[in-house]
């Protein structure tokens, strides 16, 4: 039996939908958005534009324009953080941050003389929001944190941050690598000014498709990194300052945009509520196998209420590495192992530089598909 539980690196199977809707793309009229003329041409900019509102509803966002198409949220970051990051400025982070955070403000640390501190956390687990704003300064522009971890799972109060953001006339991003798609998200709610989101994880398209929404109040901040053709403003030889093009030169990946669409529908047919309790109670049963067993530590929040569908292990009698290998080599089990990509989050919880052995779900994964893994994993840390 072949069991796929690395979905936090990239969902699979993608649902049968996504799949025809893509292969359909190969067999229908072509065009360019924005380029060619033509009828075919209109039917894809029609869809491009239809899948830009259906992001904007399902983030809870008023401005469908300001839905930008990205390679992915690490080009995401990269754009907005480069862009909008001045000489001197000064960041608060979560401890929770990926490396596509973290790589970007690390270069502008060197580059351009910025300085970020990591948010303190108070004994009971939850943001100590006293301490932080002890340490904001003159400089400080933006509070970054991550919506759910992908190391272990934990689930971030985005609100409760955006809140002290906004009380603290800071600009607010959300990572929502881990979240889209498994967790509900309302960046009215919670305060979001900039929320970064990737097409082939939660949201059950294919690689190569992300994306940011930003307030139109913030996009005024933000400089372009990539410049070149839109399709509009021709005769204009500097970049439109319109949205969504002046974040947007070059041709989309329409291929990964109709993809993400027929994901997005997918997720709100089967429901996040619905997800979200699947995920939840398969790696609740996947952790109860071994939360009493001396031989393995359970990283992040002991509850899993209180993750979302991720069970990372460090093995204390055996080397991670040797047992990701064998689930893989013997039962066909796929997991990530090592460090997750992000470095702080890995001390944090004392899995540096050893890291775990990630387990993680879609709504996909099956409860037959998880007992056979809980067998596999007890037969191999016997045998080794
Ligand atoms: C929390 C988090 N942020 C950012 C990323 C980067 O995503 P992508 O590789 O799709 O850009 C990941 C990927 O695993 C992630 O887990």
């Amino acid at each position: 039996m072949k069991v796929y539980l690395d979905n936090s690196s990239t969902s699979y199977p993608k649902p049968k939908s996504v799949q025809s809707a893509m292969d359909g793309w190969f067999h229908r009229d072509f065009g360019n958005a924005n380029r060619s003329n033509g009828k075919s041409t209109f039917e894809i900019e029609r869809l491009i534009f239809e899948t830009r509102l259906r992001i904007a509803r399902f983030f809870n966002f008023d401005f469908p324009d300001h839905v930008v198409f990205t390679k992915s949220v690490t080009e995401s970051m990269n754009l907005f953080l480069l862009g909008f990051l001045n000489h001197g400025d000064h960041v608060l982070v979560t401890e929770l941050e990926h490396n596509a955070i973290l790589r970007p403000l690390e270069h502008l640390k060197i580059k351009r003389n910025i300085s970020y501190d990591i948010m303190p956390i108070s004994e009971n687990g939850t943001f100590d929001f006293v301490k932080a704003k002890k340490l904001i300064t003159s400089q400080t522009k933006l509070v970054i944190a991550n919506h759910a971890s992908n190391v272990s799972g934990d689930i971030i109060d985005i609100t409760a941050i955006g809140d002290f953001a906004k009380k603290n006339k800071l600009r607010f991003l959300v990572d929502a690598a881990q979240s889209a798609g498994i967790l509900p998200l309302d960046m009215k709610q919670s305060k979001i000014d900039i929320l970064g989101f990737t097409g082939h994880k939660g949201l059950m398209g294919p690689t190569g498709i992300g994306g940011f929404l930003i307030s139109p109040e913030l996009v005024l901040e933000v400089e372009p990194l990539i410049f070149g053709g839109t399709g509009s403003y021709s005769d204009l030889l500097s970049i439109p300052k319109s949205m969504p093009d002046i974040f947007e030169a070059g041709t989309l990946n329409t291929l990964g945009i109709i993809g993400l669409n027929e994901g997005i529908l997918t997720v709100e047919s089967v429901g996040i509520d619905r997800i979200l309790e699947h995920e939840q109670q398969l790696i609740t049963t996947l952790q109860n196998a071994f939360k009493e067993d001396s031989r393995v530590r359970i990283i992040g929040n002991p509850n899993p209420m209180k993750r979302v569908g991720i069970l990372s292990l460090d093995f204390l009698t055996c080397d991670n590495s040797l047992i990701a290998h064998e689930l893989s080599k013997t039962y066909e089990i796929s997991t990530r192992v090592g460090l997750h990509c992000a470095p702080f989050t890995h001390r944090a919880y004392g899995t540096f530089p050893k890291g775990t052995v990630r387990f993680s779900t879609s709504f996909l994964n099956t409860y037959e598909e998880i007992y056979y893994t809980i067998d596999a994993i007890k037969r191999t840390i016997s045998n080794s």
